[in-house]
């Protein structure tokens, strides 16, 4: 969701080094975005705000004009107002000497605002964040032309004469104090015109701090400040951090210093380009087949470490939201059906109305491509009291999710870029049967099985494979309604494929357990409606035959996606038969499908309208 990114220091192009820094961001889903800069020789700031992406857009020459060493700059995604330039960031206070951007949804701001505005301050946007720089404002007694606080830097507001309001609060005293009003998971940073200073505040939305030679860089995520620094701080929650000539870290709500957490990452970032293809959704899928071979080869290790820790536990749960619930629920079949275990399977976002549950014996493995899901964030942060085991399986390195966890396993499958998520969804159903078969102890059975999935799914992307796939996307891209089907481990799969449909087409797709068809949903068959059938060789093969015929009898165009043609199949798309491989590499041809449905519909797969990448409210 929205993206934050501020450079203070030596460099006085500091406005470009945050656009640079915004395009890196644009991955976490925006609908607009702008830059501040400080105006030259005065205190009040420039912005430039614009809605839509970025593109081939520049910044305004207004901001060019202004060389300046610092600059704040943001990707929003629309929460409180509308797609507009006024609600776009960064806000002003109605000096305009303020300025801020900020991640989060103020739940207390209403209140505020009507506070703010009978002190006669003016709001110019809807939004929720425009009370932060006003009540900056206010603390530091700007429009009432108090005398300046001494030692702006302090944030200490005990002394008797700053408590009664007979002096101007510091800078990074009033923000903290602004900041400790709002209610709700949030980060700002914050820049003031006289100051050439950067504050920054989290409780809740990531933000990371890079640490040059005279310069600091701050961003929701590491990506654009790797190729400055690898010096980092992952500022923890409650935490503050100022930037300028030195960088200081401060607890909140108090203000106690504390020492930097320094770490230095070792790693590139990988090029995260889209090469020749067309759309970052395609490059990720023809990714697949190597994130699996990874896996394969290379950390049966520590998924020996996970199965002991499952086989330990009493009582585990797999919690995740969208794509990644979808992988956990997959993963509740794997584990019945090879591994005969039962584990629970919730919605992160239901997790905390499950947690009477929890125990210290627990095992929590929260799966997340991003790391920054705050549905599962909450989730973790409720098991942590009940001093539950947390295993973390991300994709990103050094997200929240990861740092909050006990045990925590890196997918490897490269920066994901399209907002649908598919690289990462392969990856974890590969971990969770490596998992499932090591609980067994028969190791040997999954690798084969896994690389001849590997192998199918290269054949799926063969030229000949795809354009059977397009061709059949192409048939049924009218429609308003479509279904999926599935049982067993194919039925999360079809609300996987119904997912992705649903995302990139705006198709409205459901994705159902063939039993449950004529328990409601096969009301809404008529002619021509599509219908995926998920039919793997295996226990489920002749029920969801069966099921596809019902449809098909009351006009529905069946898809068969299945080792096997079958006379109720309108169209066949060949899967081969690779034992439980199959269940991974039979979700690609429902992406492939979905990538195609896009295209035909002239829509953009790697960006769909109201998606974010890093859902970071709840
Ligand atoms: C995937 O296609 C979706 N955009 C979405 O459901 C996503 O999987 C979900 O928001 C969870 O994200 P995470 O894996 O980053 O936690």
């Amino acid at each position: 969701m929205c993206g934050i990114f501020g450079y203070v220091g030596k460099r006085e192009n500091a406005a470009d080094i945050v656009f640079n820094g915004l395009k890196t961001l644009e991955y976490r889903g925006y609908d607009s975005w702008g830059v501040a800069v400080r105006q030259k020789n005065k205190q009040e700031f420039l912005a430039d705000k614009n809605i839509g992406k970025i593109g081939n857009k520049r910044l305004s020459k207004d901001i060019y004009k202004n060389p300046s060493n610092f600059s704040i700059g943001h990707t929003r995604w629309a929460t409180h107002g509308g797609v507009t330039i006024k609600n776009a960031h960064p806000h002003l206070d109605c000096t305009g000497k303020i300025a801020v951007i900020h991640n989060g949804i103020i739940e207390n701001f209403e209140g505020i605002k009507k506070e703010l505005i009978k002190k006669g301050h003016i709001f110019i946007s809807e939004t929720d964040t425009e009370i932060i720089p006003h009540l900056i404002e206010e603390f530091m007694g700007i429009k009432k032309g108090l005398p300046a606080d001494k030692s702006p830097r302090e944030p200490s507001t005990n002394s008797s004469e700053k408590a009664s309001g007979k002096i101007r609060r510091g800078f990074a005293s009033s923000v903290r104090d602004a900041f400790n009003l709002l209610k709700g998971f949030n980060a700002i940073v914050v820049s003031y015109g006289s100051s050439s200073e950067i504050i920054a505040c989290k409780n809740g939305s990531p933000l990371v701090v890079g640490i040059g030679e005279d310069e600091f860089f701050i961003a929701s995520d590491l990506s654009g400040i790797t190729p400055y620094t690898k010096k980092l701080v992952f500022l923890k929650d409650n935490e503050m951090a100022i930037l300028g000539k030195t960088l200081q870290i401060l607890t909140l709500p108090g203000g106690g210093k504390i020492k930097a957490d320094i770490e230095t990452i070792s790693f590139n970032i990988e090029e995260s380009g889209k090469g020749n293809y067309e759309h970052f959704m395609l490059k990720e899928i023809f990714d697949q087949p190597k994130v699996i071979r990874n896996l394969t080869e290379n950390h049966i290790d520590q998924i020996s470490f996970l199965a002991e820790m499952i086989k330990k536990a009493k009582g585990t749960f797999f919690i995740g939201a969208g794509t990644a619930y979808n992988a956990c629920l997959s993963g509740m079949y794997l584990f019945s059906k090879i591994s005969h275990k039962h584990v629970n399977t919730v919605f992160a976002s239901e997790f905390n109305y499950l947690e009477d549950f929890l125990n210290k014996e627990s095992l929590i493995i929260a799966f997340s491509q991003s790391g920054e899901t705050l549905d599962v964030i909450e989730s973790l942060n409720r098991a942590k009291k009940k001093k539950s085991k947390i295993i973390a399986v991300v994709n990103s390195l050094g997200s929240t999710i990861y740092r909050m966890a006990d045990y925590k396993f890196l997918l490897g499958a490269g920066p994901e870029i399209a907002v649908a998520s598919t690289k990462a969804y392969i990856a974890k159903l590969t971990v969770l049967l490596m998992i499932a078969y090591e609980i067994t102890g028969k190791r040997k059975i999954v690798k084969p099985t896994l690389l001849k999935t590997a192998d199918e799914i290269e054949r799926l992307l063969e030229a000949e494979n795809l354009k059977k796939i397009k061709e059949t996307a192409r048939l049924v891209a009218t429609p308003k309604n479509a279904f999926v089907i599935g049982r067993g481990v194919s039925y999360p799969s079809s609300l996987e494929a119904a997912l992705k449909i649903k995302e990139v087409s705006y198709i409205h797709t459901e994705g159902l357990a063939g039993g449950e068809l004529k328990h409601g949903p096969i009301a809404l068959i008529a002619k021509g409606t599509p219908c995926l059938v998920f039919a793997p060789n295996d226990e489920t093969y002749d029920s969801i035959v069966s099921n596809a015929t019902e449809i098909k009898a009351r006009g529905g165009i069946i898809i068969g996606i299945s080792p096997q043609n079958s006379s109720s199949f309108d169209h066949w798309i060949e899967v081969k038969d690779i034992a439980e491989g199959s269940y991974i590499a039979q979700v690609v041809v429902a992406q492939l499908l979905s990538y195609y449905l896009a295209l035909f519909l002239k829509l953009d797969p790697d960006k769909p309208r109201n998606l974010a990448k890093s859902v970071t409210v709840k």
